[in-house]
């Protein structure tokens, strides 16, 4: 496994489980498949309203607490800092654990005073080691900017990005502030069967899957895929026995068309 190192020097494998949308009927078994395949990464919100049933699932596992990682992010609602100050000491409890791997705002919204309250709250979390790696999601290079003046730099952005949104105009942004790049629905909740995408496939002797994944881990992008199903997880998982050249990555990246599976940043408000 291929691991990724934030700027204060904590590290994370490449790939990690997206939970959203696993209810409480397939939580227990999607949790245990994935760390028997060598998941140790499990990426939540407190927006998907499955905290509790994560870290229950990951009590079930009965390894220790250092043997995972995971990751929630502060809810729309929660934002402001006394609000979420309360809404992590939730999310704690819901996932049964004294601390979080990685705490991200889930989106910024359009009130920059918001949007720096809710952060001045990551930095406290931080400074009291309750969060190994505070970062944001869904923020673009202007909401980026607003945290410049900050005593602390984001470690991470989560952004949407699979083949027809793959965000090229932020990724240099990202490299040059060391902001790690972490992709969300890097599958496009399951739209990757594209003429190129099925020539690479055949050309590897791999899936559709696994093609659009290598590409995102061939440009240094986390991943959290979210599958339910084991043999989907190993599918997912199974990406380093080949790589894909330059070029293929920048053919890959020309599928882009803008189309989103969620909102515009630039414009959501809450
Ligand atoms: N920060 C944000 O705003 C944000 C927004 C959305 C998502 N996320 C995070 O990103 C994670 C992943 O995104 P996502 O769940 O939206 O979508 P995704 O990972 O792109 O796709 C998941 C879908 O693809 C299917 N799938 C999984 N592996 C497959 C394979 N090998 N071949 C074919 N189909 C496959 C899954 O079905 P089965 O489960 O039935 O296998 C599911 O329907 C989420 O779970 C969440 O943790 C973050």
């Amino acid at each position: 496994m291929k691991n990724i190192t934030f700027y204060n020097d904590v590290s994370m494998p490449i790939i990690g489980l997206g939970v959203f949308r696993i209810d409480k009927n397939q939580m227990n078994q999607a949790i245990s498949s994935a760390y028997d395949i060598g998941y140790r990464h499990f990426d939540t919100a407190q927006m998907y309203g499955n905290e509790i049933e994560l870290g229950f699932a990951l009590k079930e596992l009965k390894v220790n607490r250092a043997d995972y990682l995971i990751t929630t992010k502060i809810d729309n609602v929660n934002q402001g800092y006394e609000s979420t100050l309360k809404a992590f000491q939730q999310s704690l409890k819901d996932l049964q654990t004294d601390y979080i791997d990685q705490l991200l705002i889930h989106w910024p919204g359009q009130d920059p005073k918001r949007t720096l309250e809710t952060w001045k709250a990551f930095g406290k979390i931080y400074d009291e080691g309750l969060a190994r790696v505070i970062g944001v999601s869904n923020f673009t290079i202007r909401h980026l900017q607003i945290l410049d003046y900050s005593n602390i730099k984001p470690m991470s952005n989560q952004i949407e990005r699979n083949l027809l949104q793959n965000e090229n105009d932020i990724m240099p942004y990202l490299k040059a502030q060391n902001i790690i790049p972490i992709a969300w629905s890097p599958l496009g909740r399951g739209n990757i069967h594209f003429p190129f995408i099925e020539e690479l496939a055949e050309k590897y002797n791999k899936t559709a899957a696994q093609i659009v994944l290598r590409w995102n881990i061939d440009s240094d992008v986390m991943i959290i895929p979210k599958s339910i199903h084991a043999e989907r997880q190993a599918e997912n998982f199974d990406l380093f026995a080949f790589e894909l050249n330059q070029d293929e990555i920048e053919q890959i990246n020309k599928l882009h068309t803008g189309e989103r599976i969620s909102f515009d940043p630039e414009t959501y408000d809450f």
